[in-house]
């Protein structure tokens, strides 16, 4: 066995700080002072493809060439994006899109997102608070807090945005964001915008959390600890419940980022307030994305009366970017209405879920950390055989998305396998016999 497939994951837990990527870190490399005065004629500083990062990005293209690997980036898919997808006129059975409950595609979401056009166009055309609010944005606002049974809520027009300008926004220089090290980059750079200290525990290790805040606690005013309800590479649930007694013991608040728990996790879909059985208000930020299960494209935050107003009021993302589009919200609507008519969407979601789960068991596969939830990991390791591995079932009629660094740590790159309501059991049971046999083929190797 070549030695590269023999390169284990650094455990989960055993990873630090300096382990995980920095944001800024992607693609850049750091030289230090310009050695030539700026004002010096020189190519280096003027054109894009004398930067470091783009440089480092065509080496990477190189080496996969020479590893007969097309990149396996930017595919263009032809279909919906469900448990199959259309690629260069082929069909392909579809692990790569998080489409959960089917919902994207789904003929009621697609005629409720028609009806908003037909009625409102196709942009608000402004920002909501200077004429850009249409009734769709309340009535979305309204249903998203009656579904997790909180005051209010505010939607932004990305997820990703809605972290950034929600942590960036609300936490300031006497203050204090701490993390933990598995957070999605959306997470990492609201963070890094705040003028707020930032601080990052291992992954799910409330031990040193705690520890973190003994020593720091004191030194700041607000502290804000932020989660995921599920991670989005390695499909675990935190403990949600030690994570509220911890920030009331800290006096600290709490958010959560249900981006790939909501309408995902618990008995019908509520996520992980459902799934542990808490009351809601026992976390300040609820964080949630549209563009997953809920067929659509946006972002919100949940919460307390006066967190939402303050932040409809002074949040720039908000009130500097335009209102949701009207199919955008229409489509989210008519999402929440489906998950809580059609309940047997999501029992189906996790009787796939089990079913994949369970094969992936028999067939002796690494799931990583996964806890239950459908982002499955398969962990490989190396990046090169990651990308392999996902090229041959890609050739098999399967396509599911290799996740290298800097998604993931370096050496523990995995196939990522969002599994769906809409996957058949025969699909399954396909997808994972394909990959074993593939597996071992390229461990033999
Ligand atoms: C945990 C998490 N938060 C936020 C986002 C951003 O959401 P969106 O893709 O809707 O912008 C993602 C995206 O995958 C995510 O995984």
């Amino acid at each position: 066995m070549p030695e590269e497939m023999t390169q284990k994951a650094i455990p989960r837990e055993n990873i630090t700080q300096s382990d995980f990527p920095e944001p800024e870190d992607y693609f850049r490399v750091f030289e230090g002072k310009p050695a030539i005065s700026p004002r010096n004629k020189t190519e280096k500083y003027t054109h894009f493809n004398q930067f470091p990062g783009y440089q480092v990005l065509q080496k990477r293209k190189v080496e996969a060439q020479q590893n007969n690997i097309s990149v396996p980036f930017f595919l263009t898919s032809e279909s919906i994006n469900n448990d199959r997808i259309n690629i260069n006129d082929s069909e392909y059975i579809n692990f790569s899109g998080y489409n959960y409950l089917g919902l994207s595609g789904y003929k009621y979401v697609s005629d409720a997102a028609k009806a908003a056009i037909d009625k409102y166009g196709t942009s608000v055309s402004a920002s909501r608070i200077v004429s850009g609010q249409i009734p769709l944005h309340l009535e979305l606002e309204r249903v998203i807090s009656n579904f997790l049974g909180v005051d209010d809520c505010i939607v932004f027009v990305s997820g990703y945005c809605t972290n950034v300008t929600t942590i960036g926004h609300l936490f300031g220089r006497k203050d204090l964001v701490i993390h933990d090290n598995l957070a999605h980059n959306s997470i990492q750079t609201g963070c890094q915008l705040t003028k707020a200290q930032r601080l990052i525990f291992p992954h799910n290790n409330w031990d040193k959390l705690e520890e973190l805040l003994d020593i720091h606690r004191e030194e700041y005013q607000r502290v804000l600890i932020i989660l995921e309800g599920a991670y989005s590479m390695d499909g675990n649930i935190p403990d949600i419940r030690r994570a509220i007694d911890i920030k009331r013991r800290y006096n600290a608040l709490l958010m959560i980022d249900e981006a790939h728990s909501l309408g995902v996790i618990g008995e019908t879909g509520g996520g992980v307030g459902e799934y542990f059985s808490i009351d809601r208000k026992n976390v300040d930020i609820w964080m949630g994305s549209l563009s997953k299960t809920f067929a659509s494209c946006g972002g919100f935050i949940a919460g307390n009366q006066a967190l939402i107003e303050y932040m409809k009021f002074s949040t720039p993302g908000f009130i500097f970017s335009v209102g949701l589009s009207p199919p955008d919200a229409a489509a989210a609507l008519a999402a929440f209405e489906i998950i809580q008519r059609e309940p047997e969407r999501v029992k189906r979601l996790h009787k796939n879920t089990l079913l994949f789960l369970e094969l992936a068991k028999q067939h002796g596969l690494d799931t990583g950390l996964n806890s239950g939830t459908p982002i499955v990991p398969i962990v490989i390791g190396n990046a090169i055989s990651c990308m392999q591995l996902s090229q041959r079932l890609f050739d098999l009629g399967i396509h599911v998305q290799p996740i290298i660094y800097p998604a993931v740590m370096q050496n523990d790159a995995r196939l990522r396998f969002f599994i769906t309501s809409m996957h058949t059991e025969d699909q399954i049971r396909y997808t994972v016999s394909m990959l074993a046999q593939e597996l071992a083929k390229l461990e033999k190797r």
